[in-house]
């Protein structure tokens, strides 16, 4: 093992007694890995019992509120040992969230140590799957398929592809909303008012919508009555999704007994992925069957609409099982993150008049008729920066993760400790974006903060939703534009308040989500 000197005359010291004066002299001030302040849990054996339910202190259910406690009883940075010898360290002080997402080691990738059983159960099927895909894959093995995957997804000009349907879809959601609304007529006041109990089932169905046809070029009709059903294809993949991301957190942590046989969340786990892994296997090989058909009338100039799908069966670097395994990932991915995310905005645009007031201005300036208009890239990118003001807001107060897992690739000093390359270190944004330390009035929603004129001074490692660097989220403008549209279109056509409780809280459940139905009164604006 090569250490660096500093570290090596720290590891002799330790093991000599007497460390804390030699380590400050003989580091140039640096503290030990031991010394960072955190829990360890009784005789150092973990501290994961604290996240047992009645006993324990903390709940997976709800890691914003462990990461608040831990942040004031230890401070910035963080050790805690969940079980003897695995270890996190979690990250609260941007100068330090830098220092690990920043890293650009030549020749390595930056690595995540998440969804380890969605890997067991992808790799128990490799006549399935090549790889267990982006999510828990690491190293050179990651960036083969990353490299080739996002060709089609992440750069501008791909998305802005994906601009017109999108548009289209959004717009006759917007349009069913006031049937929907007029169909509960008990919940209609005198003033033209509706009350809906909650809109996110509904938000839901319009992102699984929108997924399945930019991925797959096929319509769902997830508002149709057959697909409104439990047992319907669109009702149990998101279901499907639900249940495996709460699988995650709890697979990921403590002693992973599911390795060694089946334990309820990896069974939990497995048959959600198994009724994902059959529509994904369905809903490609769909796209091969009229893949040389739509390889002909490409080829005589007839362009029909190009789906992901058929811009990764076109690409000779991707194996079927690689496509399969991201369209299995597409599904996984891309319901709940935007629909959690503008239920959030929603939840603070109904309780804020004036920032609710000067979306609706931008909106009616970019969709004067909004039955006729389109929104187009050019006007997305230029008249919409107050909705892009919202949706930073919302993310500062409420990202649907609460911070950037990453497995050090190299050794590095991080709040004046030494934290050694292996080590699990996770960023805690959310909590640091809710601290008066980097944020003017830091409760208070105020998206004028991320609008030029008024841009307050912030560093740039705060608020960081999608992750940082080359192992960002994959689909962030996609999803970008997706929640800008819907917010431009809906806050167009509607005036909202919020219904529910206030404050709202979030559940943990690998991403955050409301911890209550999405509860709005609806009034539809006349011009
Ligand atoms: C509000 C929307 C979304 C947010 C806030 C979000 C956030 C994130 C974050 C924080 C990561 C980890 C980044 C890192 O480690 O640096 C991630 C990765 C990923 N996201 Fe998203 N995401 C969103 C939407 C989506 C959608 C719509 C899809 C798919 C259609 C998607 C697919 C993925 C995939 C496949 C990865 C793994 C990338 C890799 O490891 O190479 N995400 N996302």
């Amino acid at each position: 093992m090569n250490l660096p000197r500093g570290q090596l005359i720290t590891k002799l010291l330790r093991s000599a007694g007497g460390q804390k004066y030699l380590l400050s002299t003989e580091t140039g001030g640096t503290k030990g890995f031991d010394e960072i302040p955190g829990p360890r849990g009784p005789l150092g054996l973990g501290n994961l019992y604290q996240y047992l339910p009645v006993v324990g202190r903390y709940s997976f259910d709800e890691l914003h509120r462990s990461g608040a406690d831990k942040y004031a009883r230890y401070g910035p940075i963080v050790r805690e040992t969940m079980v003897p010898g695995q270890d996190v360290v979690w990250l609260y002080d941007p100068a330090d969230i830098a220092t690990v997402l920043d890293d650009r080691t030549p020749g390595i990738y930056p690595s995540r140590r998440s969804h380890t059983a969605l890997e067991k159960y992808r790799k128990d099927r490799p006549n399935v799957y090549r790889t267990a895909g982006l999510l828990p894959t690491n190293g050179i093995e990651w960036w083969k398929i990353r490299s080739e995957l996002q060709k089609g997804l992440s750069s501008p000009q791909s998305v802005r592809n994906f601009l017109p349907a999108t548009d289209k879809i959004t717009k006759e959601f917007v349009a069913r909303i006031k049937p929907m609304l007029e169909s509960q007529t008990s919940k209609t006041q005198d003033d033209g008012v509706f009350l809906m109990e909650d809109f996110m089932p509904p938000i839901s169905r319009l992102n699984l919508e929108l997924i399945c046809l930019l991925a797959f070029d096929v319509r769902l009709d997830s508002f149709s009555e057959e697909q409104m059903q439990p047992h319907s294809l669109s009702s149990r993949l998101m279901e499907s999704a639900e249940t495996t991301n709460s699988c995650i957190l709890p697979t990921d942590q403590g002693f992973q007994l599911w390795r060694y046989f089946e334990t309820p969340a990896y069974r939990r786990l497995r048959k959600a992925q198994q009724f994902m892994e059959k529509t994904a296997v369905e809903l490609v090989s769909e796209k091969l069957l009229y893949f040389n058909e739509d390889q002909q009338r490409l080829a005589s100039g007839e362009h029909g609409s190009k789906s992901l799908m058929e811009e990764y069966l076109r690409n000779p670097n991707l194996e079927l099982n690689d496509i399969i395994g991201m369209a299995a990932d597409l599904l996984l991915a891309g319901v709940h993150t935007t629909s959690y995310t503008t239920a959030f905005a929603l939840y603070h645009l109904g309780q804020n008049v004036s920032a609710q007031e000067r979306l609706y201005q931008e909106a009616k300036a970019i969709l004067p008729d909004p039955r006729r208009d389109r929104i187009g890239a050019a006007t997305l990118g230029s008249e919409a920066s107050y909705c892009r003001a919202v949706l930073k807001e919302t993310f500062r107060l409420n990202p649907i993760s609460i911070g950037v897992g990453r497995i050090l690739n190299r050794d590095h000093v991080l709040g004046g400790y030494q934290v050694p390359r292996g080590t699990v270190v996770v960023t805690q944004n959310m909590i640091s974006c809710r601290q008066e330390t980097y944020f003017r009035d830091a409760a208070q929603f105020i998206p004028e903060r991320w609008v030029r004129e008024t841009r307050e001074p912030v560093s740039p490692h705060l608020v960081l939703p999608f992750g940082h660097g080359m192992r960002s989220c994959i689909a962030r403008r996609l999803a970008e534009q997706s929640m800008l549209v819907l917010l431009l279109r809906l806050i167009r056509s509607f005036e909202i308040e919020w219904a529910g409780t206030v404050p709202m809280d979030v559940k943990t459940k690998l991403i955050n989500q409301p911890d209550q139905p999405i509860r709005l009164r609806f009034k539809p604006r006349s011009q």
